[in-house]
């Protein structure tokens, strides 16, 4: 059995009475993205094995509603990281993946046995894009126990307009978000988490306790890893300043509207979001 109370309170800052971690388990909550990579390459052997985990995750009614466009063309990721600007490193990854949820493939099975496809509205907009996100995740999950690493990066859809066309991507496809693949320089140190008393209910959602609770976390992750004034969100509008916790800086983001033209992109794309 792992070593439980540390693993928990490396990842929630408290203890978890109880909770006793599995070593198979012990790795995922050990997990942490990867911001920057060595010169070795990923084997495709390797990356086709990691794919295969991807595309075992489950999908809604085994529609296999997304697609993912392997990059390995480091002048076509480093495009990519230039468009983004703030994320240099993105450059540093051998392999960048643009996962996808893809309605086209269901449009085109459907002209292949002459039915009309009837279902492009937003609930398979919500399927394509869980489907798309299970496959990410084993993906990462699978990653990971090779020692690989890896960044999921919502950026590519701050600049649709163009990663879509470098991407081929045509109407019913959209990116849900890229990832960097490679093998870490280091470990960052593990991200603290919310207390499960937040995120988990049980048998009814309840945040009566939210306030307290969230005092609690901004309290520790204060004292673990303040957020900097460099990192404040949206600094421009809210003079920055020493102390902010994180969920202040949660709604110093929140409070202003992030990528709000994504919708009229997918109707460009064709999706009927009703
Ligand atoms: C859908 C999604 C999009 C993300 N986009 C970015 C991104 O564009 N750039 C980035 O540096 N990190 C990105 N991240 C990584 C998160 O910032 C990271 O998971 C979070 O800070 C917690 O750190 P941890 O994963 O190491 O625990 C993204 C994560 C997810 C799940």
């Amino acid at each position: 059995m792992a070593d439980s109370k540390a693993l928990l309170r490396a990842r929630f800052g408290i203890d978890i009475p109880g909770a006793e971690v599995p070593d198979a388990v012990a790795p995922l909550i050990d997990r942490r993205v990867t911001r920057r990579y060595t010169e070795q390459d990923v084997p495709d052997s390797l990356l086709d094995a990691l794919l295969a985990a991807a595309q075992s995750a489950p999908a809604k009614s085994d529609l296999q509603q997304y697609s993912v466009v392997v990059m390995r063309d480091r002048a076509r990721i480093k495009q990519v990281a230039d468009w983004i600007g703030t994320m240099d490193w993105i450059a540093s990854a051998p392999v960048f993946l643009v996962w996808c949820g893809d309605m086209r493939r269901g449009q085109r099975l459907c002209a292949l046995h002459d039915m009309p496809h009837a279902n492009n509205n937003l609930d398979t907009f919500l399927n394509t894009a869980v489907d798309c996100t299970l496959a990410m995740a084993q993906f990462i999950a699978a990653a990971d126990a090779v020692g690989l690493s890896t960044c999921p990066i919502s950026y590519v859809r701050s600049h649709i307009e163009r990663v879509s066309p470098l991407l081929g991507l045509p109407s019913g496809v959209y990116p849900v978000a890229g990832l960097t693949v490679g093998w870490p320089v280091f470990r960052r140190p593990v991200s603290m988490r919310l207390p499960p008393a937040v995120v988990v209910h049980r048998e009814r959602y309840d945040d009566t306790a939210l306030q307290q609770q969230i005092a609690g976390y901004d309290e520790r992750r204060r004292e673990r890893d303040p957020v900097a004034p460099g990192s404040l969100k949206n600094n421009d509008i809210y003079p920055p300043r020493d102390g902010v916790g994180w969920s202040e800086n949660v709604a110093r983001q929140l409070s202003v509207p992030e990528r709000f033209g994504f919708a009229a992109y997918l109707k460009t794309k064709g999706f009927d979001l009703a």
